[in-house]
């Protein structure tokens, strides 16, 4: 049975841990859907695979495209993508038709958004109202690198109490999950504690109710990993030796034989 919002929710009161990687294509997604993984993410991280330096110039025509072939390839898991940079900042309205867009043309489930400051929370409250079930983002939100860099957020007490009020504030308005990125641990219990949704952690601690990795980094496959990624096998090394010994025979005429 494909899992849905509620049954992660569940999962949360059961303290069964959440499972979630990302994919940007349909080989990646069925394998890991395959695998057990129980959410999927299509992240701008999608950036990575398409050769740009940060999530900023990654448009919804590109989720899209790439949220689809996702789609394609998942029976099981919850199926989220990423609202890209600038195409849910500027108004309700602008959220909601992106949102939209990408629940319709791809068949994803929700959408993930960054950040909890007001505007963004009256967003997410009014796209929940509308029926899009939202996956919130707090702590470092990538799509803010030109301010905050890529470091770890919440350090401060004053910091780590506004990443928790925005982790309420969205609650509130209606997320399903959180996503809570590059944070102390302590932070990230407190917060997995005090709300009902489950909290999805990369980079947060072993207390979250679910982990996210992107797939790239845990394959062993992106050019450089965050601190916070666990490297599962070296898939660049694998395909450049495969690469190499196709080359060799192909001018050793070994290949065809
Ligand atoms: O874009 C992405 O892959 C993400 C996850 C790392 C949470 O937002
Ligand atoms: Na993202």
């Amino acid at each position: 049975m494909p899992i849905t919002t509620q049954q992660l929710i569940q999962w949360k009161q059961q303290g069964r841990a959440i499972v979630a990687l990302t994919a940007w294509d349909y080989a990646i997604a069925q394998l890991l859907d395959t695998a057990g993984v129980d959410l999927i993410l299509v992240g701008d991280s999608l950036a990575v695979m398409l050769g740009y330096e940060t999530t900023l110039p990654v448009t919804l025509e590109e989720m899209i495209h790439h949220a689809k072939a996702v789609r394609r390839g998942v029976k099981r898991a919850l199926v989220v993508v990423d609202l890209p940079f600038l195409t849910y900042q500027e108004s309700v309205s602008q959220a909601m038709h992106s949102a939209g867009r990408i629940l319709k043309e791809t068949g994803a489930q929700a959408v993930k958004l960054e950040g909890g400051y007001p505007a963004m929370v009256e967003t997410v409250a009014r796209l929940v109202q509308a029926g899009i079930p939202v996956m919130g983002h707090v702590g470092l939100t990538p799509q803010s690198v030109h301010q905050l860099g890529l470091r770890q957020q919440g350090k401060t007490q004053t910091a780590g109490e506004r990443i928790f009020n925005e982790a309420i504030a969205l609650e509130q308005a209606g997320v399903f999950s959180l996503v809570l990125e590059h944070i102390p641990a302590n932070l990230a219990l407190e917060i997995t504690q005090k709300v009902r949704v489950p909290t999805i952690g990369i980079g947060a601690g072993v207390d979250c109710d679910g982990q996210v990795l992107v797939t790239s980094d845990v394959l062993g496959l992106s050019e450089k990993q965050p601190p916070f990624a666990k490297v599962y096998t070296n898939l660049r090394e694998q395909i450049t030796n495969a690469v190499q010994s196709y080359a060799l025979e192909v001018r050793g005429g070994q290949f065809p034989n």
